[in-house]
Formats: C-alpha cells, sequence, structure tokens
C-alpha cells in the first residue's frame, strides 16, 4: 500500500489543494493531508481550525486522512511508514523553494521522494496568501475556496472589522 503524505500550512485550504488532494487520491492508496504546525508563524486560522476545514471539505474523498504533525516533516513521514511526499507546482516561481524543500528532505531521509503535481488549470491562480486578502478586503473569494472555506474566512474578518 503506498502511502503519500501531502504536508502544507492550509491557512486556509483552498480550491487547489483540493483539486490536487483527489487527483493524489486517485493515484495513491492513502493521502494524508498534514498540517504543518509551526509556532514561529501565526497564521489566520488555529491549526484546529484548519484541520476542522478539511475534515469538511475532503470528507467525501475516499482514501485520504487529514492530520498534523510537529518538527521535521521527514519524521512524521517516516513516523507513518510513507516514503512518498507530495507537494503542488502552480508556476516557475514556485520552483525554487520547492526543488531546495525536496533536496533537503531527501538528504535527511534519502528513501523520500517528492512527488510534484502540477496545479489544475483552473486553480493555479490561488493560493492562501492571496484568498486571504481578497477576503480581508471584502472581496468575492466564491470558486476560490469551497463554501465552507468562505463563511469562515468573513466571519474571521467580520469579527476583525466588528461588523
Ligand atoms: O503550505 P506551505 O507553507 O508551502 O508548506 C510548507 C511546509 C509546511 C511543507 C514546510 O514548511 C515543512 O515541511 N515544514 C515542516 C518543518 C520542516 O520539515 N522543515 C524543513 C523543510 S526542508
Amino acid at each position: 500500500m503506498t502511502i503519500a503524505i501531502y504536508p502544507g500550512s492550509f491557512d486556509p485550504v483552498t480550491n487547489g489543494h483540493i483539486n490536487l488532494i483527489e487527483r493524489a487520491a486517485r493515484v495513491f492508496d492513502h493521502v494524508v493531508v498534514a498540517v504543518a504546525m509551526n509556532s514561529q508563524k501565526q497564521g489566520l486560522f488555529a491549526v484546529e481550525e484548519r484541520l476542522d476545514l478539511l475534515h469538511a471539505v475532503t470528507g467525501g474523498i475516499a482514501g485520504v486522512e487529514v492530520d498534523s504533525f510537529e518538527g521535521l516533516l521527514v519524521d512524521y513521514v517516516r513516523r507513518r511508514g510513507a516514503r512518498v511526499v507530495i507537494r503542488g507546482l502552480r508556476a516557475v516561481s514556485d520552483f525554487e523553494y520547492e526543488f531546495q524543500m525536496a533536496h533537503m528532505n531527501h538528504k535527511l531521509y534519502p528513501e523520500l521522494e517528492t512527488v510534484f503535481m502540477v496545479t489544475g488549470a483552473d486553480e493555479f491562480y490561488i493560493s492562501s496568501q492571496l484568498v486571504k486578502e481578497v477576503a480581508r478586503l471584502g472581496g468575492c473569494v466564491d470558486g476560490l475556496v469551497p463554501p465552507a472555506v468562505r463563511d469562515a474566512l468573513s466571519a474571521k474578518f467580520r469579527g476583525a472589522r466588528g461588523t
């Protein structure tokens, strides 16, 4: 059974992530969507909130599990008995960081393979960062994130604006 770990911040999960998760689930026996906990980086959503949203939007995809991890990704991947990490590539601008990370992870865990999947043609311009900015400034995020995430974003920013 091939287990693939799909790590990320998922702050929050977007339609780009979901497209990738659906496609990965068709290729691998089991896909673990793993939210990285990073005490140095304050996200908009708490890790628990990100996990709840991921559970809500991936619940219908067979073979997908949602989890979180702290510390090095390679240690988590080893613990899970996996050797495959999936990452999405949107554009050339993603490449340098992804290339460095794949080599670093390979150095730390030589049996590990990073498998890159290109983001869907309709989602390549979507990033959690941009979605948050659009939502914060009151723009429409329909089609960029699932309805549950849209509602969670609007609750966050409504709270922040006190409206
Ligand atoms: O969604 P992101 O922010 O691009 O995901 C980056 C992530 C979480 C995959 C990366 O920062 C990571 O693996 N963090 C865990 C800590 C770690 O292993 N760092 C060394 C990476 S070479």
